[in-house]
């Protein structure tokens, strides 16, 4: 027996390197988040998705999240192209997915609309501004959207290749431990003390804890993907029971779309077999555009048992130096001057400069990993 069931009933299964394709036919070049999306449709990341979003999906989703189906999905996952891409495409032909002379896949084009990106801004990122980081790419992407069903023909090359699993591997590994329930946990940045107290806090009731980075394309200030990675390793060869943690990649971009995206962290992970996702302050958040919990009260829109995944949600978690342990406001009766905040900007700009935030912020093992790899890195204060 699985242990969840994918979206839609079905895990989609898009891979084929064999696929014969054309060489007369036209070529549609891919940004890193089309290539990202389509590598997940493929694999059935996206289950029930089997392509990029026609038009009527793509409506259905941004005005009421649901596929023109009626099953919940709160992402347009979408193909944009220029122009003058869209006016040389024809109904009905195939043509190639090219990312950097490679040939990643085909699509058969079923339709070519123009989307209103001041409606999808708006419904999507619950905002017209282009400071945005979704808002703004939303609107350096292509004018036009194709629609239709895709082929995966070649894989990326994975910078984490031990870590960059199929659904249908992790959905195998999560069986192979016996496990019955699993928590999914999506994360942009390290592993702090607070997302750790959370993912051990479900721990205690879930059977193993799928830890899921996002290591696709990210904005220009978040911590770059490899030193995350390594800084996991420390943090879970020192602080983790082995057997009750399984790390993967998660290969997509980051949208920024805070309580839609959220929606969407769920169904995605339950595709990797998840039964249990957490849902955290600010999910998925940026800047001020979202109010703290509004990721965890999306989920309120729809019926109990419609997301086939059961979110767990957590309030702010910060370190009571009175208490002395972990806490948040539900179990903590201490004033705010006891418990140790440290705003992400911050932290970044402490490691940075080769300091350590404290230990009851950041384990030192996984600050010492932050600081060297960063310290690499150039400053950036943009993004
Ligand atoms: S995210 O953009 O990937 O959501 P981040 O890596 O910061 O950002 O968060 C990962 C998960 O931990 C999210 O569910 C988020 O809501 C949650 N989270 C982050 N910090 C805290 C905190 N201090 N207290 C409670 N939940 C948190």
């Amino acid at each position: 027996m699985s242990i969840s069931v994918p979206h839609g009933g079905e895990l989609i299964n898009r891979f084929n390197p064999d696929y014969p394709v054309e060489e007369r036919w036209k070529e549609v070049e891919l940004d890193a988040v089309a290539l990202s999306d389509l590598e997940l449709i493929g694999i059935g990341g996206y289950s029930p998705l089997t392509g990029f979003m026609g038009e009527k999906d793509y409506r259905s989703v941004v005005e009421g999240m649901r596929l023109s189906s009626g099953l919940p999905w709160s992402l347009p996952i979408t193909l944009p192209v220029s122009q003058e891409k869209a006016e040389e495409l024809t109904i009905g032909e195939a043509v190639k997915l090219v990312h950097g002379g490679v040939v990643y896949g085909v699509l058969q084009v079923e339709e070519i609309y123009v989307p209103d990106k001041e409606v999808e801004a708006e419904a999507v990122y619950r905002t017209g501004d282009r400071a945005h980081p979704g808002v703004e790419r939303l609107w350096k992407r292509g004018e036009g959207y194709v629609g239709g069903p895709i082929q995966l023909l070649n894989r990326t090359q994975p910078r984490f290749a031990d870590y960059h699993l199929d659904p249908a591997q992790t959905r195998e590994a999560f069986q192979k431990r016996g496990w019955k329930t699993i928590v999914g946990f999506q994360t942009r940045n390290p592993v702090h003390r607070a997302h750790e107290y959370i993912q051990k806090t479900a721990l205690e009731t879930v059977d193993g804890l799928f830890l899921n980075p996002l290591v696709g394309e990210t904005k220009a200030d978040d911590v770059p993907a490899d030193v995350r990675m390594e800084s996991y390793h420390v943090l879970l060869d020192g602080y983790y029971p082995a057997d009750r943690v399984f790390l993967a990649v998660f290969p997509a971009a980051m949208r920024y779309a805070g309580p839609r995206e959220a929606i969407f962290h769920a169904l995605v992970r339950k595709n990797f077999g998840c039964t249990h996702f957490i849902v955290g302050r600010d999910h998925a958040g940026v800047g001020d555009y979202y109010g703290t919990y509004d990721a965890q009260h999306i989920f309120s829109h729809f019926e109990p048992g419609e997301l086939g995944i059961t979110p767990l949600f957590f309030e702010h978690s910060f370190y009571c130096e009175r208490c002395g342990n972990m806490a948040t406001a539900k179990t903590c009766p201490c004033p705010q001057e006891h418990h140790v905040f440290l705003s992400g900007t911050k932290v970044r700009e402490m490691l940075r400069k080769g300091e350590r935030p404290p230990a009851t912020f950041t384990r030192p093992e996984v600050a010492d990993v932050l600081i060297r790899g960063l310290s690499k890195k150039e400053p950036v204060t943009t993004g």
